[in-house]
């Protein structure tokens, strides 16, 4: 880099008069200071041109030696990224130098004033490169990788967003209520991050997963309707749509039933999408959990397309082929799609297929082409006619289609069964670009079996009301028992989960009990939570969207991270700051710890320097 640049002290008069986007042909003949990057420079000797950006937007800034010598001379040393103010006239760019994908592209300033106010390195990369950049190096530079007008636009609407929540959930009674970090332990079932107390050696505070039992406890205050943009931290697996520590629209309400927080939570998600331009089409279709999987396969069903799932069991239960009819005998389920005007895959791609079901625990994949007068393929030998007539019309079949099936226990079947689904419908282009498909699931199980464990675990968390119809159950067939609880499901992903709760101490005593949390361990875990329990607890129910995932359906990125400003990676790590990591041995000390660390195993790509 050049020793000699000479750096601008900034001042009142380099200020901005205007943003760089913002200027139209409506300016021009006007005087304009503008501060920002420089995006790329291209000189042609006697004119330099830059492409000058800030967060509006780009401009295109013009150096003419004969409008301003020392400008232009100037002007040779700018590289990408350095920061610069300009003043100049706004004017119209010559005819045929119109730049139509440039909301700037009708005009350019000619530039009589210069000033360099910081010099950059060449980045590692800009968000102009041609091929793709490597996520890690993102992350690492992650204040580059934000100044893309891409991230620049994410960020932007998820402030609207936040903003139409805080506004609409005031507008609608609701406090917004700050909740504690530094907690104890809170149960959703993930790990918790621990946070060492110095003053109380030995003892930890939990990070909360959520702020679950908090907002119940207002209720309990008398607070009536909480909300909270809250932060949740689980040390859990990463995916996706998973980061250890992400963003609720914490909210809970007293004197409620399940229809006003579906009723609220439907308006919410209705001004988050119309504040960033989006209609979501209201009132959603409502599925009970027992509904979807049977007719989805999944809890989580993406409604933008059909392709739904068809029990045919009963059609096949004496069939000559014995992988059906056996799997139908020992209480297994013989389910199946029908792929519209599929008939003549080739063998290599329903191979393909197979494979694909087989890797998600399916032992095969058997289907049959749908013909002018018969089902087509190498197991319809074993059918009669009539179960051949009858599989076509289970399905409803034209001609042209495939059916395919797969039998197995039902859990396996339904797996299986829903990634194909969601496979067809890329395959056949079933999704419509920029749909929207809320969805009500309900009625989840109050308790989820854990065969390792061989005992009852809380299918959501042990605060969910028990449907009352199902009360009587609780003592003889806990598995039947519904919750009052629900989910909201948008294009397929899980977007916000919650419940009526218990608030009568009597019944959550009963739920511990059926958990095998003994009183003891109830009483340590969550002894102050079940004393509020006898002071006048309220009915009270609430619900949770996850926001990170709202915003990535709203931006229509692929994954959260693009919608965070400093995201972890798969591994929970900030490879831009570098955490976590050791810690001093003086504060270690401190805190009373001593490290017994795991012999050193292969650490992985990303912990290397
Ligand atoms: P739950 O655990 O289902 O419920 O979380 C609610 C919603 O939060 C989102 N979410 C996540 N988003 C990103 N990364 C994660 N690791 C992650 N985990 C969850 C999902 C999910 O639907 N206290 C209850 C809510 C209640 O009952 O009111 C709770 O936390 O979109
Ligand atoms: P096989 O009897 O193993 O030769 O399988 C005959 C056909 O049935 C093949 O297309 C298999 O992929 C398919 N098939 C095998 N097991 C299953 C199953 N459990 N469900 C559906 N199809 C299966």
């Amino acid at each position: 880099m050049s020793e000699e640049i000479r750096l601008s002290e900034f001042d009142d008069e380099l200020k901005r008069t205007h943003q760089c986007g913002e200027l139209r042909a409506e300016h021009i003949g006007e005087t304009v200071t503008l501060n920002g990057w420089v995006n790329r420079r291209r000189d042609h000797g006697g004119l330099i041109f830059i492409d000058l950006r800030d967060r509006s937007g780009l401009v295109q800034v013009v150096f003419d030696a004969q409008i301003d010598q020392e400008a232009h001379a100037l002007a040779h040393d700018l590289r990408s990224e350095f920061v610069i103010a300009v003043r100049g006239t706004v004017d119209r760019r010559p005819e045929g130098t119109e730049n139509p994908d440039l909301p700037t592209g009708q005009v350019d300033i000619r530039c009589d004033a210069l000033a360099i106010l910081n010099t950059a390195e060449t980045p590692p990369f800009t968000w102009q490169d041609e091929t793709e950049v490597d996520e890690k190096v993102r992350l690492e530079y992650r204040y580059l990788d934000l100044r893309a007008p891409r991230m620049q636009r994410n960020l932007r609407i998820r402030h609207e967003a936040a903003r139409a929540t805080r506004e609409f959930l005031s507008d609608e009674g609701f406090l917004e209520v700050e909740t504690p970090l530094l907690f104890r332990p809170t149960p959703e079932g993930a790990r918790d991050y621990l946070v060492p107390s110095r003053v109380s050696p030995g003892n930890f505070y939990a990070l909360p997963q959520s702020p679950q039992i908090l907002k119940q406890l207002l209720m309990v205050a008398g607070c009536d309707r909480y909300f909270q943009i809250a932060r949740c931290l689980r040390d859990e697996d990463m995916r996706a749509d998973r980061q250890p520590e992400f963003t609720q629209i914490d909210l809970e309400m007293s004197f409620v039933t399940r229809e006003d927080i579906f009723d609220l939570t439907e308006r919410l998600y209705a001004a988050m999408f119309a504040a960033v331009g989006e209609e979501l089409p209201c009132p959603w279709p409502r599925l009970t959990h027992a509904e979807a999987l049977a007719r989805f396969g999944t809890d989580k069903p993406d409604m933008r397309f059909g392709l739904e799932l068809v029990d045919v069991t009963p059609v096949v239960a004496d069939c000559g082929f014995k992988v059906f009819s056996g799997v139908a005998k020992s209480g297994g389920v013989v389910k199946g799609l029908c792929a519209p005007g599929s008939a003549d895959l080739g063998r290599a791609q329903i191979d393909k297929l197979t494979e694909f079901v087989q890797e998600h625990k399916a032992k095969g994949l058997a289907w049959f082409q749908v013909r002018e007068d018969a089902l087509e393929g190498p197991i319809a030998k074993f059918f009669t006619e009539e179960e051949l007539a009858n599989l076509r019309e289970a399905f409803g079949a034209e001609v042209g289609d495939m059916i395919m099936i797969v039998a197995d226990e039902a859990e396996v079947a339904n797996e299986a069964l829903d990634w194909l689904r969601r496979e067809m419908a890329g395959r056949l282009d079933l999704i419509e670009e920029g749909s929207w498909a809320p969805l009500w699931v309900y009625d989840f199980p109050l308790f989820a079996w854990n065969e390792d464990e061989k005992r009852w675990d809380a299918e959501h968390h042990p605060f969910c009301m028990p449907h009352e119809d199902d009360w009587e159950l609780l003592d003889t067939n806990p598995g039947a028992v519904r919750a009052l609880s629900y989910d909201v499901v948008l294009n397929g992903y899980e977007a916000a989960s919650g419940s009526i709760r218990i608030h009568r101490r009597d019944i959550q005593e009963k739920v511990f009990d059926l958990l095998q949390i003994s009183r003891a361990e109830a009483e340590k875990r969550f002894g102050f939570f079940l004393r509020a329990f006898e002071y006048g607890a309220p009915p009270h129910g609430g619900i949770a969207p996850g926001f990170d995932r709202i915003v990535m359906l709203l931006c229509g990125e692929p994954n959260i991270r693009e919608v965070i400003a400093f995201p972890k990676t798969q591994k929970a790590q900030d490879l831009m700051a570098g955490a976590p990591s050791p810690a001093d041995p003086a504060q270690l000390k401190e805190l009373h710890i001593r490290l017994e660390l795991p012999v050193a195993e292969d650490e992985g790509e990303e912990q290397e320097e």
